[in-house]
Parts: C-alpha cells; sequence; structure tokens
C-alpha cells in the first residue's frame, strides 16, 4: 500500500509493539502501514507477522545504523526499550540513544517513545527511604526510561512521551499471580499498602499508541499517561476471587520485604512499588482512564482482561 504512512514498530514481536501491529493490521481503512522490526526475519513470530500483513524487516536497538536503515522512508516510529532482557539501565539509555539518533537520520515525523518517570525527580538519591541501586538509580528500569526522554526532546525529534503502567499480564508470565500460603489460602503479595495501581492489558499499549498515531501533530511534545482501571490490592484480590470461584486475598507487605525475596530485579520492583505508593497521587493523575479510553474505546478493565484470560489464570494447586 504506497500510500499508506509507513510505522516502524521496534519490539514487534512483543507485548507493546506487538499490540500495535495487531491495532494497525486490524483496521482495514488504516491510513497506516506496518513495518515490523525483529532482529530474526525468520522467527516463527516474524513469519506470522508478515504473513498478517507486516513489512517486515531486521533491526536491533544495540545497532543505531540498522535502526536508520529500518526507519528510513517511514512517517512514524514506534520506540521501546527491553529492560527485563539484560537489567542494565545504561543499555537501555544507550538504546534509547540509537532510536533516537536513528529517528532523526530518517527523518520521522512522529515517534513514540515508551516510557516512565524518573524516580529520581521524586526520591532523590540522598533520600534514604529506598535504597539506591546500581550506585546511581531508585528504580533502575524507570529512571533510564524517564533520563532517555531529554535525548528525544534535544534532537528535535518529533515525540510523543508515552507513560505506560503496570501490565495485568505480570499476573500471568512475572509469577505476581495467586498464590497458595502455609494456610493453603490463596493470596496476590504486592508492598503497594492502601494504594491504587493504575494498571493495563499489555495489549491496550499498542491500541493506545495506534490511537496517539492517529491523533497526530496534536500529541508531539506531550506526554500520555495510561491506563486501564486504578484499583487497589484488595480490590484486584476481589476480582480474582470473582473470577477463580475461591477467595483470594490480599497480602500487604512492606517494600523492604518485597525487596528481600531475592528473585532477579527484586529491589527495583521494591523500590518502584513504595514510589507508586508514596506518591500516589502524581503517579496516578498522570494515568487517566477516561482520556485512555478516548485513545482506545476497545480499553479494557482488569474484570474484562481476567475474563479474556481465563484459561491462562489456571486455579493454584
Ligand atoms: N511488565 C510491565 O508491567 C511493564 C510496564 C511498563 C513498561 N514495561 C517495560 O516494557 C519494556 C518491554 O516491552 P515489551 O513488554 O513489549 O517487551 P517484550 O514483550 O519482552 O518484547 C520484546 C520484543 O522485542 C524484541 N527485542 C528484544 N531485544 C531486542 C533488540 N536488542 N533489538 C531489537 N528488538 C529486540 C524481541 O523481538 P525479536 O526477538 O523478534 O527481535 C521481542 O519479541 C521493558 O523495558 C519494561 O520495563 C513493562
Amino acid at each position: 500500500m504506497p500510500d499508506k504512512k509507513i510505522i516502524a514498530v521496534v519490539g514487534a514481536t512483543g507485548a507493546q509493539g506487538g499490540g500495535l501491529v495487531r491495532a494497525i493490521l486490524g483496521d482495514r481503512d488504516s491510513e497506516f502501514a506496518v513495518r515490523a522490526i525483529t532482529r530474526d526475519v525468520n522467527s516463527d513470530k516474524a513469519k506470522a507477522l508478515a504473513a498478517a500483513g507486516a513489512e517486515v524487516v531486521a533491526a536491533d536497538v544495540d545497532d543505531e545504523a540498522s535502526l536508520t536503515r529500518a526507519f528510513q522512508g517511514a512517517y512514524g516510529a514506534y520506540c521501546v526499550t527491553f529492560f527485563w532482557d539484560h537489567y542494565s539501565p545504561d543499555k537501555e539509555g544507550a538504546e534509547a540513544g540509537n532510536m533516537a539518533r536513528a529517528a532523526k537520520a530518517a527523518g520521522l515525523k512522529h515517534v513514540i517513545w515508551s516510557t516512565l518517570e524518573d524516580v529520581r525527580d521524586f526520591v532523590p538519591l540522598s533520600d534514604d527511604r529506598m535504597p539506591t541501586l546500581m550506585g546511581q538509580y531508585k528504580v533502575p528500569h524507570f529512571d533510564a526510561k524517564g533520563e532517555a526522554d531529554q535525548i528525544f526532546t534535544d534532537l528535535g525529534v518529533p515525540t510523543t512521551f508515552l507513560v505506560t503502567s503496570f501490565y495485568w499480564d505480570n499476573f500471568i508470565g512475572f509469577g505476581m499471580g495467586p498464590a497458595r500460603g502455609a494456610d493453603g489460602k490463596l493470596a496476590i503479595t504486592l508492598p503497594i499498602g492502601d494504594a491504587k495501581l493504575p494498571g493495563i492489558a499489555a495489549e491496550d499499549i499498542g491500541r493506545s499508541a495506534y490511537g496517539i498515531f492517529k491523533k497526530g501533530p496534536a500529541l508531539i511534545g506531550k506526554r500520555v499517561g495510561i491506563a486501564g482501571e486504578h484499583l487497589s490490592g484488595n480490590e484486584m484480590a476481589a476480582a480474582f476471587a470473582n473470577l477463580l470461584g475461591e477467595e483470594v486475598r490480599y497480602n500487604a507487605v512492606d517494600p523492604s520485604v518485597y525487596r528481600s525475596f531475592g528473585f532477579p530485579g527484586a529491589d527495583d520492583l521494591g523500590n518502584m512499588f513504595q514510589f507508586k505508593r508514596d506518591f500516589e497521587d502524581d503517579f496516578r493523575s498522570v494515568r487517566p482512564v477516561d482520556e485512555t479510553r478516548a485513545l482506545n474505546p476497545s480499553l479494557q478493565s482488569f474484570s474484562d482482561w481476567l475474563r479474556a484470560n481465563r484459561e491462562r489464570i489456571p486455579l493454584p494447586a
């Protein structure tokens, strides 16, 4: 479709980028076409994207020249990094820089950068309410993204800063789902006290990004926060109980306890949840659900998402 505007999608075989690819390809009348970026054009996922109608090209976010080639001739790009693949905020910052410079070199008209807060703007390194990690971060996977915003701005890349939320999919893939305690009761464990947590179905991030591309220039230079619903631990536990037909409790632990759980990234996530708890108003106010729904009319609530994913959430033995 040579008359369609091409959106180059980083992470096209993953959660955020995949949602955007499916949103564009699912809209037969879209003004946009998809260029899916992958490291391996021969993978099953890449072949499936090609079969679904995407142009599939190879590039790596660690290789700026490959990104510049992949962005060439496109109208826009969706830019995302993959912290949990390497746990390195420095690498994440370098990758964001590669994407921003490639976007500039290719002369893109609209870029969406998938970002989060730099928690150090709220909790300076000198504030010992939470430990400083890796010598210079409070929440490494947030801080690196927030710090990278400036690269897009300084280069003059026409960027919308998409401020994402906690994926409810973490309850399936990240080991955060209901688990049975020593008492035999099901519980979800989170260190957020009574705070409400903005969450979203991962698929809805890409759908919301599609809404941003459709709105176009009006959202360039803007920060757009998104969420499907803001829910307390008790409310999420109640929704699980309703789905599973069994009592599910909310086990509120202190962030220091969560940090000590010992799995890779537990300290980063413990600090993250503490930030969301201690700065609940700031954190929630930039993620309005109504405005997200205006961008993405099919936005799912937590209960919608649970029902749609019932098969993926087995009742723990
Ligand atoms: N989990 C949450 O609650 C949450 C919330 C907000 C933000 N985030 C952020 O979301 C980001 C991850 O996004 P996601 O969930 O969409 O990722 P994902 O589902 O893990 O997708 C990763 C995809 O990106 C591609 N990829 C990986 N490394 C690459 C590289 N070096 N160059 C080019 N492509 C590469 C891979 O595709 P190929 O193998 O095909 O190349 C893979 O399919 C993280 O930075 C995380 O901090 C997560």
